[in-house]
């Protein structure tokens, strides 16, 4: 199958303390850019020979693959969390179930992001089916996700998220983006994934 390129979910805009041009070239270059490299990895793999093709090559397409894929989706996830809202009752009241409160749960998340700073990697916010609860997760690449859980907030913490805009200060990036939270989607997000 062809993966498309979905619009942009946000107005580039209105992202206060982003600038449209940070987001604009995140989304065409990083996130287009997954996906056009996801179809030309499945090119690839249509045409290989299972029975006769080298581990090696097995591998190395396959952790292509996961690569491709997870960044295009998590890029999706990330470009949904921008547009601040509110959380709905159900949402706010996970958070503070699972965190004490929503302020506990930004600052760790926050805090979680500008660890992550000067290295790469991503922060979610994601449901973990399994306990029924709110997890932040850490990754250090596309590929770190916590098995089964639906992210329904994404930090992406590589450097073509922030330098055009903030340079090295990653920590001004991340205040920016807490600001900017879109809730609203988050909560829509855990009830679609609660009724699955
Ligand atoms: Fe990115």
């Amino acid at each position: 199958m062809t993966y498309e390129i979905k619009p942009l979910p946000c107005n580039p805009c209105a992202i206060a303390g982003l600038s449209e041009k940070i987001i604009v070239s995140h989304y065409e270059n990083n996130y287009s850019g997954a996906v056009k490299r996801l179809n030309a990895i499945e090119d690839q793999l249509a045409l290989m020979d299972w029975s006769a093709a080298s581990v090696f090559a097995i591998n190395g397409l396959k952790r292509e693959q996961m690569l491709a894929m997870n960044s295009m989706l998590l890029h999706e996830a990330f470009f949904d969390s921008l547009g601040a809202s509110q959380a709905d009752f159900d949402l706010a009241a996970q958070i503070n179930k699972d965190f004490g409160c929503q302020d506990t749960w930004a600052a760790q998340f926050a805090a979680m992001g500008k660890a992550l700073g000067g290295g790469s990697g991503w922060v979610l916010l994601a449901w973990s089916p399994r306990d029924g609860k709110l997890v932040n997760t850490w990754a250090a690449d596309h590929t770190g996700n916590l098995a089964g859980a639906t992210p329904l907030l994404a930090l992406d913490m590589y450097e073509h998220s922030y330098h055009m805009d903030f340079g090295a200060k990653a920590g001004a990036y991340v205040d920016a983006y807490m600001n900017n939270l879109n809730l609203a989607t988050a909560s829509a997000k855990l009830t679609h994934a609660k009724g699955a």
